[in-house]
Protein backbone atom coordinates (compact mmCIF):
# COMPACT_ATOMS: atom_id res chain seq x y z
CA UNK A 1 0.00 0.00 0.00
CA UNK A 2 1.46 3.36 -1.02
CA UNK A 3 -1.14 5.53 0.73
CA UNK A 4 -4.52 5.20 2.45
CA UNK A 5 -6.62 8.08 1.22
CA UNK A 6 -9.75 6.01 0.69
CA UNK A 7 -11.02 2.45 0.47
CA UNK A 8 -9.91 2.21 -3.18
CA UNK A 9 -6.34 1.98 -1.84
CA UNK A 10 -7.11 -1.48 -0.45
CA UNK A 11 -6.02 -4.27 -2.84
CA UNK A 12 -7.68 -7.16 -1.02
CA UNK A 13 -10.13 -6.23 1.73
CA UNK A 14 -10.62 -9.78 3.07
CA UNK A 15 -6.85 -10.19 3.45
CA UNK A 16 -6.54 -6.79 5.20
CA UNK A 17 -9.32 -7.74 7.64
CA UNK A 18 -7.58 -11.04 8.36
CA UNK A 19 -4.26 -9.26 8.87
CA UNK A 20 -5.86 -6.86 11.35
CA UNK A 21 -7.37 -9.75 13.33
CA UNK A 22 -3.98 -11.52 13.37
CA UNK A 23 -2.30 -8.31 14.62
CA UNK A 24 -4.96 -8.05 17.32
CA UNK A 25 -3.95 -11.48 18.64
CA UNK A 26 -0.24 -10.54 18.59
CA UNK A 27 0.06 -6.72 18.48
CA UNK A 28 3.86 -6.58 18.92
CA UNK A 29 4.71 -9.19 16.27
CA UNK A 30 6.10 -6.50 13.94
CA UNK A 31 7.70 -4.22 16.51
CA UNK A 32 10.95 -4.11 14.47
CA UNK A 33 9.18 -2.97 11.29
CA UNK A 34 8.77 0.62 12.44
CA UNK A 35 12.10 0.97 14.22
CA UNK A 36 13.66 4.38 13.43
CA UNK A 37 10.49 5.36 11.55
CA UNK A 38 8.01 8.03 12.57
CA UNK A 39 4.47 9.11 11.82
CA UNK A 40 3.04 12.62 12.08
CA UNK A 41 -0.60 12.79 13.15
CA UNK A 42 -1.99 16.13 11.97
CA UNK A 43 -5.39 17.26 13.21
CA UNK A 44 -7.53 20.12 11.95
CA UNK A 45 -10.40 18.76 14.10
CA UNK A 46 -11.12 17.08 17.44
CA UNK A 47 -10.61 13.37 17.99
CA UNK A 48 -10.46 10.83 20.76
CA UNK A 49 -10.42 7.38 19.11
CA UNK A 50 -8.59 8.20 15.89
CA UNK A 51 -5.84 10.06 17.67
CA UNK A 52 -5.18 7.50 20.41
CA UNK A 53 -5.75 4.34 18.35
CA UNK A 54 -3.53 5.49 15.48
CA UNK A 55 -0.85 6.49 17.98
CA UNK A 56 -1.14 3.08 19.65
CA UNK A 57 -1.07 1.28 16.27
CA UNK A 58 2.12 3.10 15.27
CA UNK A 59 3.74 2.40 18.65
CA UNK A 60 2.79 -1.30 18.39
CA UNK A 61 4.80 -1.31 15.14
CA UNK A 62 7.77 0.32 16.87
CA UNK A 63 7.26 3.78 15.33
CA UNK A 64 7.79 7.17 16.96
CA UNK A 65 4.71 9.42 16.91
CA UNK A 66 4.49 13.20 16.55
CA UNK A 67 1.14 14.95 16.93
CA UNK A 68 0.25 18.46 15.75
CA UNK A 69 -3.11 20.15 16.24
CA UNK A 70 -2.88 22.30 13.14
CA UNK A 71 -5.77 24.66 13.91
CA UNK A 72 -4.60 25.64 17.37
CA UNK A 73 -0.82 25.09 17.25
CA UNK A 74 0.26 25.32 13.59
CA UNK A 75 0.47 28.29 11.23
CA UNK A 76 -2.75 28.95 9.30
CA UNK A 77 -2.26 27.12 6.01
CA UNK A 78 -2.94 28.40 2.50
CA UNK A 79 -4.12 25.85 -0.07
CA UNK A 80 -4.86 27.99 -3.12
CA UNK A 81 -2.22 27.94 -5.83
CA UNK A 82 -0.91 31.37 -6.76
CA UNK A 83 -2.72 33.18 -3.96
CA UNK A 84 -1.36 36.49 -2.66
CA UNK A 85 -0.97 35.65 1.01
CA UNK A 86 -1.61 39.08 2.49
CA UNK A 87 -4.56 38.05 4.68
CA UNK A 88 -5.13 35.30 7.28
CA UNK A 89 -2.93 32.47 6.08
CA UNK A 90 0.76 32.37 7.04
CA UNK A 91 2.21 29.27 5.39
CA UNK A 92 1.53 27.56 2.06
CA UNK A 93 0.80 23.84 1.88
CA UNK A 94 3.70 23.54 -0.61
CA UNK A 95 6.25 24.38 2.09
CA UNK A 96 4.35 22.84 5.01
CA UNK A 97 3.88 19.39 3.39
CA UNK A 98 7.46 19.33 2.06
CA UNK A 99 8.90 20.28 5.45
CA UNK A 100 6.77 17.80 7.44
CA UNK A 101 7.84 15.07 4.97
CA UNK A 102 11.45 15.61 6.11
CA UNK A 103 10.50 14.95 9.73
CA UNK A 104 8.26 11.88 9.40
CA UNK A 105 7.93 8.76 7.24
CA UNK A 106 4.11 8.80 7.11
CA UNK A 107 1.68 11.72 7.39
CA UNK A 108 -1.79 11.00 8.79
CA UNK A 109 -4.37 13.73 8.51
CA UNK A 110 -7.83 14.68 9.80
CA UNK A 111 -9.70 17.49 8.01
CA UNK A 112 -13.50 17.72 8.22
CA UNK A 113 -15.75 19.34 5.58
CA UNK A 114 -17.14 22.87 5.74
CA UNK A 115 -20.68 21.50 5.10
CA UNK A 116 -21.35 24.86 3.41
CA UNK A 117 -19.48 24.44 0.10
CA UNK A 118 -20.33 21.04 -1.39
CA UNK A 119 -18.09 21.44 -4.43
CA UNK A 120 -15.03 22.33 -2.37
CA UNK A 121 -15.72 19.60 0.19
CA UNK A 122 -16.03 17.00 -2.56
CA UNK A 123 -12.74 18.17 -4.08
CA UNK A 124 -11.05 17.05 -0.83
CA UNK A 125 -8.68 20.01 -1.16
CA UNK A 126 -6.81 19.53 2.12
CA UNK A 127 -5.98 15.84 1.93
CA UNK A 128 -5.31 16.00 -1.82
CA UNK A 129 -2.98 18.97 -1.34
CA UNK A 130 -1.02 17.06 1.29
CA UNK A 131 -0.82 14.09 -1.07
CA UNK A 132 0.40 16.34 -3.89
CA UNK A 133 3.05 18.19 -1.94
CA UNK A 134 4.21 15.55 0.57
CA UNK A 135 6.98 13.15 -0.38
CA UNK A 136 5.85 10.46 2.10
CA UNK A 137 2.66 8.33 2.18
CA UNK A 138 -0.51 10.04 3.42
CA UNK A 139 -3.18 8.34 5.55
CA UNK A 140 -6.75 9.61 5.86
CA UNK A 141 -7.89 9.91 9.50
CA UNK A 142 -11.26 11.33 8.29
CA UNK A 143 -11.54 13.79 5.48
CA UNK A 144 -14.42 15.82 4.08
CA UNK A 145 -16.14 12.84 2.47
CA UNK A 146 -14.48 9.67 3.79
CA UNK A 147 -13.45 7.90 6.98
CA UNK A 148 -11.82 4.74 5.62
CA UNK A 149 -10.06 3.70 8.86
CA UNK A 150 -13.45 3.67 10.59
CA UNK A 151 -15.01 1.63 7.78
CA UNK A 152 -12.18 -0.91 7.90
CA UNK A 153 -12.72 -1.13 11.67
CA UNK A 154 -16.43 -1.74 11.13
CA UNK A 155 -15.74 -4.54 8.63
CA UNK A 156 -13.31 -6.16 11.09
CA UNK A 157 -15.96 -5.98 13.84
CA UNK A 158 -18.67 -7.50 11.64
CA UNK A 159 -16.26 -10.24 10.59
CA UNK A 160 -15.55 -11.06 14.26
CA UNK A 161 -19.17 -11.06 15.45
CA UNK A 162 -21.14 -12.43 12.51
CA UNK A 163 -23.08 -15.64 13.19
CA UNK A 164 -23.84 -16.42 9.58
CA UNK A 165 -21.90 -16.29 6.32
CA UNK A 166 -23.89 -13.36 4.88
CA UNK A 167 -25.39 -11.25 7.70
CA UNK A 168 -27.95 -8.53 7.17
CA UNK A 169 -26.47 -5.12 7.97
CA UNK A 170 -28.65 -2.01 8.26
CA UNK A 171 -27.28 1.53 8.26
CA UNK A 172 -29.90 3.70 9.93
CA UNK A 173 -29.95 7.49 10.13
CA UNK A 174 -30.69 8.74 13.66
CA UNK A 175 -31.47 12.25 14.93
CA UNK A 176 -28.85 14.72 16.16
CA UNK A 177 -29.07 18.41 17.09
CA UNK A 178 -26.07 19.45 14.95
CA UNK A 179 -25.28 19.16 11.24
CA UNK A 180 -22.85 16.26 10.84
CA UNK A 181 -20.64 15.21 7.88
CA UNK A 182 -21.20 12.31 5.47
CA UNK A 183 -17.75 10.76 5.83
CA UNK A 184 -18.72 7.88 8.14
CA UNK A 185 -21.91 6.76 6.33
CA UNK A 186 -20.18 7.20 2.95
CA UNK A 187 -17.26 4.97 3.89
CA UNK A 188 -19.46 2.48 5.74
CA UNK A 189 -21.71 2.12 2.66
CA UNK A 190 -18.69 1.68 0.39
CA UNK A 191 -17.18 -0.92 2.70
CA UNK A 192 -20.44 -2.89 2.99
CA UNK A 193 -20.47 -3.06 -0.82
CA UNK A 194 -16.94 -4.52 -0.71
CA UNK A 195 -17.66 -7.37 1.73
CA UNK A 196 -20.20 -10.18 1.62
CA UNK A 197 -23.22 -8.80 3.52
CA UNK A 198 -26.89 -8.12 2.79
CA UNK A 199 -26.81 -4.33 3.16
CA UNK A 200 -29.67 -1.81 3.31
CA UNK A 201 -29.85 1.86 4.26
CA UNK A 202 -32.76 3.53 6.02
CA UNK A 203 -33.33 7.24 6.61
CA UNK A 204 -36.11 9.83 6.39
CA UNK A 205 -36.80 11.24 2.92
CA UNK A 206 -34.43 14.12 2.20
CA UNK A 207 -31.42 12.37 3.76
CA UNK A 208 -30.27 10.50 0.64
CA UNK A 209 -26.49 10.16 0.57
CA UNK A 210 -24.44 10.78 -2.58
CA UNK A 211 -26.04 8.38 -5.12
CA UNK A 212 -22.59 7.74 -6.62
CA UNK A 213 -21.73 6.14 -3.28
CA UNK A 214 -24.96 4.35 -2.39
CA UNK A 215 -25.16 2.91 -5.93
CA UNK A 216 -27.41 -0.16 -6.03
CA UNK A 217 -27.80 -0.41 -2.23
CA UNK A 218 -31.53 -0.59 -1.32
CA UNK A 219 -32.81 2.51 0.48
CA UNK A 220 -35.90 1.91 2.62
CA UNK A 221 -37.64 4.94 4.10
CA UNK A 222 -39.57 2.85 6.66
CA UNK A 223 -37.10 2.19 9.49
CA UNK A 224 -39.14 -0.69 10.98
CA UNK A 225 -39.26 -2.48 7.64
CA UNK A 226 -35.54 -1.94 7.03
CA UNK A 227 -34.59 -3.28 10.47
CA UNK A 228 -36.55 -6.52 10.02
CA UNK A 229 -34.27 -9.57 10.54
CA UNK A 230 -31.19 -7.36 10.90
CA UNK A 231 -28.06 -8.99 12.32
CA UNK A 232 -26.17 -5.70 12.70
CA UNK A 233 -27.68 -2.21 13.10
CA UNK A 234 -25.26 0.66 12.46
CA UNK A 235 -26.64 4.02 13.60
CA UNK A 236 -25.29 7.34 12.40
CA UNK A 237 -26.54 10.84 11.91
CA UNK A 238 -25.68 12.85 8.83
CA UNK A 239 -26.90 16.15 7.47
CA UNK A 240 -28.71 16.44 4.14
CA UNK A 241 -26.55 15.83 1.07
CA UNK A 242 -28.96 17.35 -1.47
CA UNK A 243 -29.71 20.44 0.67
CA UNK A 244 -26.07 20.40 1.55
CA UNK A 245 -25.31 20.50 5.28
CA UNK A 246 -28.90 21.25 6.31
CA UNK A 247 -30.78 19.60 9.19
CA UNK A 248 -34.06 18.46 7.62
CA UNK A 249 -35.39 16.47 10.56
CA UNK A 250 -34.72 15.81 14.22
CA UNK A 251 -37.53 13.25 14.39
CA UNK A 252 -37.02 11.48 17.73
CA UNK A 253 -38.92 8.44 16.51
CA UNK A 254 -35.76 7.49 14.55
CA UNK A 255 -33.75 6.97 17.77
CA UNK A 256 -32.53 3.36 18.04
CA UNK A 257 -34.15 1.31 20.84
CA UNK A 258 -33.97 -2.35 21.86
CA UNK A 259 -37.55 -2.86 20.76
CA UNK A 260 -36.55 -1.81 17.22
CA UNK A 261 -33.36 -3.81 16.81
CA UNK A 262 -34.66 -7.00 18.47
CA UNK A 263 -31.65 -9.39 18.73
CA UNK A 264 -29.36 -7.48 16.34
CA UNK A 265 -25.91 -6.27 17.37
CA UNK A 266 -25.64 -2.49 17.65
CA UNK A 267 -22.79 -0.50 16.12
CA UNK A 268 -21.79 3.17 16.13
CA UNK A 269 -18.43 4.81 15.39
CA UNK A 270 -18.60 7.03 18.54
CA UNK A 271 -18.78 9.62 19.94
CA UNK A 272 -22.51 9.05 20.39
CA UNK A 273 -25.21 11.16 22.03
CA UNK A 274 -27.08 8.90 24.42
CA UNK A 275 -30.88 9.00 24.26
CA UNK A 276 -30.71 11.08 21.07
CA UNK A 277 -29.10 8.71 18.55
CA UNK A 278 -29.59 5.56 20.64
CA UNK A 279 -31.25 4.70 23.95
CA UNK A 280 -29.22 3.85 27.06
CA UNK A 281 -30.84 0.39 27.08
CA UNK A 282 -29.07 -0.45 23.79
CA UNK A 283 -25.63 0.96 24.65
CA UNK A 284 -25.73 -0.68 28.08
CA UNK A 285 -26.83 -4.06 26.71
CA UNK A 286 -24.80 -7.07 25.60
CA UNK A 287 -25.90 -6.27 22.05
CA UNK A 288 -23.80 -3.13 21.85
CA UNK A 289 -20.46 -3.54 20.04
CA UNK A 290 -19.35 0.08 20.32
CA UNK A 291 -16.48 -0.60 22.74
CA UNK A 292 -15.23 -3.56 20.68
CA UNK A 293 -15.47 -1.36 17.58
CA UNK A 294 -13.37 1.36 19.20
CA UNK A 295 -10.79 -1.26 20.21
CA UNK A 296 -10.59 -2.43 16.61
CA UNK A 297 -9.62 1.07 15.49
CA UNK A 298 -6.10 0.22 16.68
CA UNK A 299 -5.81 -2.95 14.59
CA UNK A 300 -7.37 -1.40 11.48
CA UNK A 301 -4.78 1.39 11.66
CA UNK A 302 -2.01 -1.10 12.47
CA UNK A 303 -2.84 -3.29 9.45
CA UNK A 304 -2.78 -0.23 7.18
CA UNK A 305 0.45 1.21 8.63
CA UNK A 306 2.10 -2.23 8.43
CA UNK A 307 1.24 -2.50 4.72
CA UNK A 308 2.56 1.01 4.08
CA UNK A 309 5.80 0.33 5.97
CA UNK A 310 6.26 -2.89 4.02
CA UNK A 311 5.56 -0.98 0.79
CA UNK A 312 2.93 -3.59 -0.14
N1 LIG B 1 -14.92 7.40 15.42
C1 LIG B 1 -14.00 8.38 15.45
O1 LIG B 1 -13.40 8.74 14.42
O2 LIG B 1 -13.79 8.89 16.69
P1 LIG B 1 -12.98 10.24 17.01
O3 LIG B 1 -13.70 11.35 16.27
O4 LIG B 1 -13.03 10.38 18.50
O5 LIG B 1 -11.60 10.08 16.49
Amino acid sequence: MKQFLDLEDIDNVDELIKNAITLKSNPFSHKELGKNKSIGLLFFNSSLRTRLSTQKAAQNLGMEVMILNLNSDGWALEFEDGSIMNAGTAEHIKEAAAVISQYVDIIALRAFPSLTDKKKDEEELIIKSFKEHASVPVVNMESATAHPLQALTDAITISEFKQKERPKVVLTWAPHPRALPHAVPNSFAKMMQMIDVDFVITHPEGYELNPKITGETPIIYDQEEALKDADFVYAKNWSSYNDYGQIKSTDESWMVTLDKIKAAKFMHCLPVRRNVIVADEVLDSEQSLVIEQANNRTYAAQAVLKDILEGK
